[in-house]
């Protein structure tokens, strides 16, 4: 079987912000199969890059007082310590602010231009005539059309959830200057992803097994069908001020940074290819890497770096292209990003690859919370990276679902599976081979590999990795550990070292579980890779790759001393850990200064816009997420609004909840969304309401039923009459609105607290 030549990528970190344990949800993942295929034997090249250009990145660093350029070169170095904290390995961790990705940005363009796919176009959008540049919608903000809060942005309200458009603000301002902002009208250069090559190339592409199922039907929802054409045109210019690369038949114009950001990953393999063929252009030999580790597993390169890039990326290649993105980013690589590459002439992704969105103990990260936890402070607080790859793996099963991080699940999972399982088959059994056999193996009990080599027949572990299901992966090893643990339990070997004239037996034992210690080692190897490590240098054997599963260790073969392998997490760092990431929200919220929407504004896609027909979206004004982009939201159905700002519970405590009996329910006369309930909490007389669930709620079914009220609100003067509290309902991003119940047993004006 000849070996697989493959591609892989993650998607690009914005050069903004600090990596932190949600984005390692995708590194880690990637960075394991990545191993995986390497010691397979396949060649594979791991690329990313820093993602750098941008309005966020351009005012930060002239906050900052520093120049973009210095500001991605320190960001840089950041997220480079971070990866490699985490043993995430790139063969090469690039920059979209590099040469070759311009070249390879220019060249798309031009072949793009040239397919007579670029047309130009007059955009409106919000100017800020004190500063002297387009505003992105993030970067305006005002009063809440529909709730009236202040200083919401531009596209989204957090105080209600709504989404709008940013000219439906109420007193809009700049948020980078303050000033009141003009509309202007400006030339925009747009990818014609409207015409009927793109819309019938993607609908074939995304329906021809590049995507996971679930990410299939959603292109499918925002394609329409073949009637429809639901594709609008790519707004891919913005205007100067801008940091990026300038378009190059356009002055003054710049590729908006979704643009060069999947470029990137070409960007990227160039200068890699370059990197490990730097004389090419003066030699025709072709040279390995000085540092081989990282071209290893595979035979010498055959092509020069300009060969290499062309093997990969010419329209008929054999060779195999996978991105591994989040689903939230899912719009710009499954339509923009193929699209772009089909009509400029290259292959396009064999494969993408999403995954869902870390929660932390059941919910979004949060910076009050201290669940907002960065790759840095997980390591400073010395915890070991390892175990987050381990508890990663054991909830990533290749799915587009979110995975949660539950820190007390954390703590159990890995002391329970790591260190009791796996490490103590190496700590209960090495050391009667050093002090009793000089180091050196013996028999092994070949009763007792039974269960590993009915294992291997399928190879099903491999099979698990492959298909990016590393939980079922995980669960089967943690089976065979089982098996070793149990086979240990019934030799007793410290029963077996006090007797006299059992060493053989002792000997047997401890040689069999070593040797299954070195298989669950192989098989956790691509999620544990310094471990490892150490295990190769405890075991003297040279670095495992996966065929070695078929060569049992031999009689004789000398060990290395038993060195402590790895630590149970203690929970105490973990406490340490969130406190270190706890932030009080308060100057934030109440800051008018843009410092958050940089940080905060990891995807500049506006939440959710009406919808991707042509003339409405281009009708509103551009933005920073180029045009209407749904996609999905990051918390769930119900999810999407953000939390509010923390309280303390006396603020809690002002608001008087309590049960109430709906005694009647009835319409309003000339009333469109009310009720009128009337409500007894248990005082004298009972309370009227008028609440806004006419459409979701039929009178006479509420009639009787219990539910929940706000007490001690103001009452207030109403069309129909005085409403003197308020009835609670639950309401998400799809439609639907829910009042609530109390448990049965509950009385009317019982308190809620
Ligand atoms: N710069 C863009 C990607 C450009 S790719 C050509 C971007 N950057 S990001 O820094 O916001 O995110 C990088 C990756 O991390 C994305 O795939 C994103 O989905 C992923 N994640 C960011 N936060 C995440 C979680 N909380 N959970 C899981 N993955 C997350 O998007
Ligand atoms: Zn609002």
């Amino acid at each position: 079987m000849s070996n697989r030549r493959i591609l892989v990528t993650s998607a690009l970190p914005y050069a903004n912000g600090s990596i932190h344990l949600g984005h390692l949800v995708e590194y880690i993942q990637t960075d394991i199969w990545v191993r995986f295929q390497k010691m397979q034997g396949n060649e594979c090249h791991y690329i990313c890059a820093d993602d750098t250009h941008g309005t966020p990145i351009m005012l930060r660093a002239e906050r900052e007082g520093i120049t973009p350029e210095q500001l991605i070169d320190r960001v840089w170095h950041e997220h480079k310590a971070d990866f490699d904290g985490f043993h995430v390995e790139f063969d090469h961790y690039g920059s979209t602010n590099s040469g070759e990705n311009r070249e390879c940005a220019e060249d798309i363009y031009r072949k793009l231009k040239a397919a007579n796919l670029i047309e130009v176009r007059s955009v409106e959008q919000f100017y800020d005539p004190a500063k002297n540049m387009f505003l992105p919608d993030r970067f305006i903000k005002g009063e809440c059309p529909k709730c009236h809060a202040k200083d919401q942005y531009g596209d989204n309200c957090e105080v209600c959830g709504a989404t709008y458009a940013p000219t439906e603000l109420i007193n809009p301002y700049s948020a980078v200057s303050g000033a009141q902002p003009e509309r202007r009208n400006s030339a925009h250069y747009f990818f014609k992803l409207s015409a009927a090559t793109c819309q019938k190339f993607l609908r074939e592409w995304t329906r021809s097994g590049t995507l996971q199922p679930e990410a299939a039907n959603k292109m499918q929802e925002w394609l329409g069908s073949e009637s429809e054409n639901k594709l609008s045109d790519w707004d891919i210019s913005r205007d100067a001020p801008y940091f990026g690369f300038e378009i190059p038949d356009a002055p003054g114009k710049y590729f908006y940074v979704w643009l060069d950001a999947p470029v990137g990953y070409m960007g990227g393999f160039k200068q890699f290819c370059k990197k490990i063929t730097p004389d090419e252009t003066t030699s025709h030999s072709t040279k390995l890497p000085k540092d081989g580790s990282q071209v290893a597993g595979y035979p010498g390169l055959p092509l020069s770096g300009a060969g290499l890039f062309d093997e990969f990326w010419k329209p008929d290649s054999n060779t195999e292209l996978y991105h591994f993105i989040g689903k939230d980013i899912l719009y710009f690589h499954a339509l923009f990003w193929p699209a772009m590459l089909q009509h400029a002439g290259f292959r396009t992704p064999t494969k993408l690859f999403a995954h869902g969105f870390l929660t932390v103990n059941g919910e979004k990260m949060s910076k009050s919370r201290g669940t907002f936890i960065t790759a840095d402070s997980y390591l400073k607080q010395g915890l070991n990276p390892e175990y987050l790859r381990y508890y990663y793996a054991a909830k990533l099963n290749g799915t587009m679902e979110d995975i949660d991080l539950s820190l007390e699940d954390f703590v159990a999972k890995v002391n329970s599976d790591l260190i009791g399982k796996y490490i103590n088959i190496a700590s209960r059994c090495a050391g009667f081979i050093s002090k009793r056999f000089d180091g050196k193996l013996g028999n092994i009990d070949s009763s007792a590999t039974a269960e590993f080599q009915s294992a291997l027949k399928n190879d099903e572990i491999a099979h698990c990795y492959e298909q990016r299901d590393f939980s079922r992966a995980l669960r089967e090893i943690m089976r065979l550990a089982d098996v070793a643990n149990q086979y240990i339990a019934e030799k007793k070997p410290w029963e077996l070292a006090k007797h006299e004239g059992k060493d053989a037996e002792l000997h047997e034992t401890c040689s069999t579980a070593l040797t299954l210690f070195r298989d669950l080692t192989l098989y956790l190897k691509p999620v544990l890779p310094t471990l490892a490590v150490q295990v190769e240098s405890f075991l003297n054997i040279p670095p495992l790759i996966w065929s070695d599963i078929r060569n049992p260790l031999s009689v004789g073969h000398e060990i290395n001393t038993y060195q402590h392998l790895m630590t149970r997490l203690d929970p105490k760092l973990i406490e340490a850990m969130v406190a270190a990431n706890q932030e009080s929200l308060q100057p934030m919220t109440k800051s008018h200064s843009p410092v958050r929407h940089a940080e905060a504004q990891q995807h500049p896609i506006p939440s959710s816009l009406p919808s991707l027909k042509g003339g409405e979206a281009k009708g509103m004004l551009a933005n920073d997420g180029a045009t209407a982009i749904p996609h999905f939201k990051k918390g769930g159905p119900g999810g999407g609004a953000p939390i509010a700002e923390t309280i303390s519970i006396d603020d809690f405590s002002k608001v008087d909840l309590r049960v109430a009996k709906i005694v009647n329910a009835e319409h309003v006369e000339g009333a469109e969304k009310l009720l009128k309930l009337t409500l007894d909490i248990g005082e004298e007389k009972p309370r009227t309401v008028f609440a806004g669930i006419k459409s979701v709620y039929d009178p006479e079914k509420l009639k009787g039923r219990m539910t929940v009220m706000v007490a001690n609100l103001a009452p207030r003067k109403m069309k129909f009459g005085m409403s003197e509290g308020m009835v609670l309902a639950a309401s998400g991003d799809s439609p639907g609105l829910f009042i609530l119940s109390p448990d049965d047993g509950a009385q009317p004006g019982m308190k809620i607290k």
